[in-house]
């Protein structure tokens, strides 16, 4: 994006604001798609909506052809307002409340269960209601996927899915053969995110079919599809990442190498979100003071973690620019304008020299950046901005004072 269009966003709607690349969203999209189909023609992509859950991002990626992985009833609302079919919709999550699968029945989309006391709660639900769902499980491989702690899901000691061991997911998938109210469709899996290295992927994928394999010689289940979850990497530093190709490669070889011993071909479902959105969105802000201390140079900016919280949250590098100028002259911090110490967005950054009202990019930002907003310090929300091939759109209003009382209650005797 441009020095131009950027100075005219901020100029037009203020900053902090999240800046897409509807382009860069649609070759997003298209990458990864082209990668599985022309290797495994049964491959669907369902978009991870908690990545960005914006209306217009879901449309775009909807557009493109995806599904949506969500994990909640927030979520799953959203999938259907943007008209992803019930079909193409998977609700996965380890706490979904008995009103959410309640919710979901309802709209008819796979039920992604995490524990058997869900499965409980949802076979009681549906007994209730004499209604039938389509399910899958979702198993923990137990793997470590090398990425940030608090991103890696498939751990032994993680909260999510059912354990292989001690036959926990196996019994799970017995006990629903049983039931009438549930048809069987899918097993998955998802080992964590921002994932840089092929090899967890395919250790789990490993397992998952060797899985697969037993549930079709020991229980006689034929699955309709194989889901791998999500969590290809993009590069945020100098990463060394996964290609798309190579990725789509590694998971339909192990696919096609099981396929004649298991005896038929499930689908596979793909669940990215990060690499769809990520390098699609910068987060605009601007410098609202540069502090020199005795200790370190200060770019104060108008975002903090209320804006993006994961450098606070997993140390995470996102690159920043200063529009209009180049060169790196001094180094920097970027702080954050929350009262917290830990609101710092980027360290040690060699930048030009930044004057107060300068535009600062934080790039990257399109994946978990909105997602994950939150109005602490009473900061209103930002706004977002579609950039088009020759449009800019806002695609959501700033967030004012009054949004900070939204549902609030004062007792009348107060
Ligand atoms: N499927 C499931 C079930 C997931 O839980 C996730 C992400 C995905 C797919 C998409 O993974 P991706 O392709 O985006 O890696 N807030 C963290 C990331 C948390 C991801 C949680 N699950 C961050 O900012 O790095």
């Amino acid at each position: 994006m441009d020095s131009g269009t950027l100075k005219k966003i901020a100029e037009t709607y203020g900053t902090p604001t999240y800046v897409y690349d509807e382009e860069r969203i649609r070759e997003n999209c298209g990458k990864i798609k082209r990668e599985f189909e022309k290797r495994y023609p049964r491959t669907r992509l369902m978009y991870a909506y908690k990545a960005n859950t914006n209306l217009a991002i879901c449309r775009i990626v909807k557009n493109e052809g995806f599904g949506a992985d969500v994990v909640s009833g927030g979520e799953l609302h959203a999938a259907l307002k943007t008209g992803v079919s019930r079909s193409g919709i998977i609700f996965t999550g380890n706490g979904k409340s008995a009103k959410e699968l309640e919710f979901a029945i309802a709209s008819g989309v796979m039920i992604n269960v995490d524990s058997l006391d869900e499965l409980d709660t949802l076979e009681k639900i549906l007994k209730k209601k004499n209604k039938k769902v389509k399910i899958s499980f979702r198993i923990n491989p137990s793997v470590n996927p090398k990425t940030h702690p608090k991103i890696s899901t498939g751990l032994r000691e993680s909260k999510f899915g059912l354990h292989l061991q001690d036959d926990v997911a196996l019994d799970a998938y017995a006990r629903a053969k049983k039931n009438k109210n549930l048809e069987i469709a899918g097993v998955h899996m998802h080992i964590g995110s921002q994932i840089t290295d092929i090899t967890p992927f395919e250790e789990a994928l490993e397992k998952l079919m060797q899985f697969v394999l037993r549930l079709k010689s020991e229980l006689g289940i034929k699955l309709k599809f194989v889901d791998v979850g999500g969590g290809l990497g993009v590069r945020y530093k100098d990463e060394k990442v996964v290609s798309p190709g190579n990725f789509a490669g590694s998971i339909t070889k192990i696919f096609d190498s099981y396929a004649k011993k298991i005896g038929y071909t499930p689908g596979l479902w793909v669940e990215p979100g990060r690499f769809i959105v990520a390098d699609a969105g910068i987060l605009l802000a601007r410098a609202i003071s540069i502090k020199k201390t005795p200790y370190r140079n200060f770019v104060n900016v108008d975002a903090g973690f209320n804006t993006l919280i994961r450098p606070a949250m997993y140390d995470a590098y996102h690159e920043v620019f200063v529009v209009g100028k180049s060169g790196g002259k001094r180094t920097y911090d970027v702080a954050g304008n929350l009262c917290e110490s830990g609101d710092i967005l980027a360290k040690d950054r060699k930048l030009p020299d930044v004057r107060r009202g300068d535009l600062v990019g934080i790039m990257n930002a399109g994946a978990y950046g909105f997602s994950m907003a939150s109005a602490y310090n009473s900061q209103p929300l930002p706004a977002e901005v579609l950039v088009r091939k020759n449009r800019i759109e806002l695609i959501r209003e700033r967030g004012s004072y009054e949004d900070l009382y939204f549902k609030q209650k004062v007792p009348k005797d107060l």
